[in-house]
């Protein structure tokens, strides 16, 4: 059943390779040809987003690492303007709230305290209204929202998220694309096309997953790891560190590859692994040059990188290559390895991977 591990050694495993089926789940019934189906989020949604100009999106942890690759996309496809914030952060200030704010909230399990509380201080606030983005049904955050789209990753039990977190992209890549063709019929057609083959190409990053085991052996004895990412990417190279940090205990920083050289490339030596994701994107050249300032400290570079790209194996740099994906869904792709990558170091380190120390899987309390 959905709560055991079956022939996985850890749930966090089982839960990284549930993620095609569950991304599938996650589109069921709400594309159409080649377009989004508004109404996936609800009888009003059509009205709400056309009364959208801008978006505030409210999260924790990994669901506030979703809502950072939302800002990329939202501005970019749908063309409204987005802040990302934290939920402790955002409740105790006084967020001015511009005509016309529609907010959202990102939750895997929908009873996080200071999300729930956010969106109890949100409704004083004068929004257009109140989505919430969550994994469980008839949760608080479902309940008290004006309307919301479910994720439907299924019981999520590994404490680090990882299919929550992707199938949360999947829900905000369709709020993307509804609020594009409510507010600028714009389609997106070839979004869409992607969106379709995107679980097939999930599982064929997965079979990548001996090549990372492997990998994984350069990082167990290693003290820190910096994750490089640049655009949609940065907020992976964030979740990448997370993930390494939760479960492997290894300090780990993410930075936009760009602000390298404005302090992290002090901390470049040969024991310093720098993890860096490399999709086909028109940012490719600049991260490319980035990559080149590292290899020239000494770093140890492991990089991701789409098969078409030409980063190849050498000296200081490994390589491991990602089929293609369109550039609009690589966020999604490229946390594949990064999930496993920190899976495979935290095993040779022996932590409890599932619950790891001091973590809880969801903070009711503030
Ligand atoms: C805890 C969990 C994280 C999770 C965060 C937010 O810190 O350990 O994995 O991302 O809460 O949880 P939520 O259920 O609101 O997404």
């Amino acid at each position: 059943g959905a709560a055991s591990k079956g022939e996985y050694r850890h749930y966090m495993l089982k839960e990284i390779f549930e993620q095609p089926r569950v991304i599938q789940a996650a589109l069921e019934g709400r594309l159409s040809g080649n377009s989004v189906l508004i109404e996936s989020f609800g009888p009003d949604a059509q009205a709400l987003f056309q009364k959208t100009r801008q978006v505030h999106i409210i999260a924790c942890g990994t669901s506030y690492h979703a809502a950072l690759v939302a800002r990329y996309w939202l501005e970019r496809y749908a063309g409204v303007p987005v802040q990302v914030e934290v939920a402790s952060e955002y409740r105790y200030r006084h967020p001015v709230v511009p005509e016309g704010s529609l907010f959202v909230t990102l939750s895997q399990s929908g009873e996080t305290a200071d999300t729930l509380a956010a969106l109890r201080f949100a409704k004083t606030l004068g929004y257009v209204g109140t989505l919430a983005i969550c994994n469980v049904p008839g949760s608080s955050l479902v309940r008290e929202s004006d309307t919301t789209l479910m994720t439907r990753a299924g019981p999520e039990i590994g404490v680090a998220s990882t299919k929550a977190f992707t199938t949360q992209l999947v829900a905000l890549m369709l709020l993307t694309l509804s609020i594009s063709k409510a507010r600028h019929q714009q389609e997106h057609a070839g979004i869409v096309e992607a969106l379709q083959t995107l679980a097939k190409v999930c599982e064929q990053v997965l079979v990548l997953d001996g090549q990372i085991e492997q990998l994984s052996q350069a990082f167990a004895e290693k003290h820190h790891a910096l994750f490089l990412g640049r655009g949609a990417h940065y907020p992976i190279a964030l979740e990448g560190a997370l993930k390494l940090k939760e479960i492997s205990y290894i300090h780990a920083e993410a930075y936009p590859a760009g602000e390298l050289k404005h302090g992290p490339l002090a901390l470049v030596d040969s024991e310093m692994p720098v993890i860096s994701v490399a999709p086909n994107d028109d940012l490719l050249e600049k991260l490319k040059s980035n990559l080149q300032e590292v290899r020239a400290r000494g770093g140890q570079l492991f990089v991701f990188a789409d098969e078409n790209v030409g980063i190849r194996s050498q000296d200081n740099i490994q390589v491991i290559e990602l089929p293609h994906v369109h550039e609009a869904l690589a966020p999604l792709v490229y946390t594949l390895p990064l999930q496993l990558l920190s899976y495979h170091v935290a095993v040779l380190k022996g932590t409890d991977v599932d619950q790891p120390r001091n973590l809880a899987k969801s903070v009711t309390v503030e």
